[in-house]
């Protein structure tokens, strides 16, 4: 049998008993699998590892070595609460890196999307396996590799062109000689968010809004700098905020600021004030192949632009984003 292949008998988990057992029945073929050997798992905090990460928590426990880069891209608060969640409420074994200085450096005056993405990726190869080399008797690898992954690069060997490298960090260093535990291969999304609920995950988590690998490196529009993307990512903080609190979280597939490199000329306290113009956009989609726009209530949009104009040092101005995938893709870059 074609151990990537969804068996057609294969029910759809869509209750909490359903999920119930299917993280029995993976405990058990996990602790079979692994014995009472060690386990590496790179834990971006994304919806795949953490539920990967419960899942194997609950059936090797500390056997289970988490790894969580900060590549200081991610969005605000994002790396803490992957600490708070794993380490503070699931008391997991994790090592927590932060990178940023090294990621940022790197990027410093690259300005080409791909070039960026084609750092960001392979540097995070390059600390994850710096610190699994720290590591002793690592025998396995765990990814949150889903059925999607599965069938996306069946397609991309049959020869499909990509419109971008969407290579996702937390990739597998190639040459990394360790057999793979991948326990949610064989779902689709909506299953692993059942799961991850019956595994007692927090709801935000297992219900976050894709985030793309390389993470505010292809928000911040061009050379990324570090006041840029402060400014991105407080603005950022402030939409989301919004969001979850006009119940537009629920309703959006995807929303994000991107800010590009250009300043336009603005007033504040009755003087001239140069700053970046935050771009919305707030979009949904059932694949990500194409989108539409979400109609946002004007008085939300007025909201979180007084927000961000008096809260983000550096913005002056901003700006909503109309266009459907096609024409714009979903990220800038
Ligand atoms: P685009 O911009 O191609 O995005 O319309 C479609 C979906 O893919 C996400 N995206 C990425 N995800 N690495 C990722 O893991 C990437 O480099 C990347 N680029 C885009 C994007 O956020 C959207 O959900």
């Amino acid at each position: 049998m074609d151990q990537n292949k969804r068996p057609e008998s294969m029910q759809r988990i869509t209750t909490p008993e359903l999920a119930e057992a299917f993280i029995a029945e993976q405990v058990k073929a996990v602790q079979e699998q692994v014995g009472d050997k060690k386990v590496l798992l790179a834990l971006s905090g994304g919806v795949d590892s953490s539920v990967v990460a419960a899942l194997l928590i609950k059936a090797i426990g500390k056997q289970l070595v988490c790894v969580h880069v900060n590549h200081g891209l991610m969005r605000k608060g994002e790396s803490e609460n992957v600490i708070e969640v794993f380490k503070n409420q699931l008391d997991a074994n994790l090592i927590y890196v932060d990178a940023t200085d090294r990621f940022l450096d790197l990027l410093a005056g690259v300005s080409d999307p791909e070039s960026k993405r084609k750092i960001i990726g392979a540097e995070f190869i390059k600390v994850f396996d710096e610190e699994s080399a720290k590591l002793d008797g690592i025998s396995f690898l765990a990814q949150g590799t889903i059925y999607p992954d599965i069938l996306e690069s069946i397609k991309q060997a049959e020869g499909k062109k990509a419109v971008k490298s969407h290579h996702n960090v937390g990739g597998l260093p190639e040459e990394m000689e360790m057999q793979l535990v991948e326990p949610i291969k064989l779902l689709f999304k909506d299953e692993v968010r059942v799961v991850g609920e019956a595994l007692g995950l927090p709801h935000a988590m297992v219900y976050r809004q894709p985030f793309p690998g390389p993470g505010l490196g292809v928000r911040c529009l061009g050379a990324i700098t570090r006041d840029r993307l402060h400014a991105l990512r407080e603005a950022d903080a402030i939409l989301r905020e919004e969001f979850d609190l006009n119940g537009l979280a629920e309703k959006v597939w995807q929303y994000f600021i991107a800010v590009p490199d250009v300043k336009s000329v603005g007033v504040k306290d009755e003087s001239r004030y140069e700053g970046w113009p935050a771009i919305i956009r707030a979009v949904n989609t059932k694949d990500a192949m194409t989108a539409t726009i979400e109609e946002i209530p004007y008085p939300v949009l007025h909201k979180i632009t007084a927000r961000i104009t008096s809260e983000v040092e550096g913005i002056n101005r901003v700006l909503f984003d109309l266009t459907p995938k096609p024409t714009g893709t979903i990220e800038w870059e």
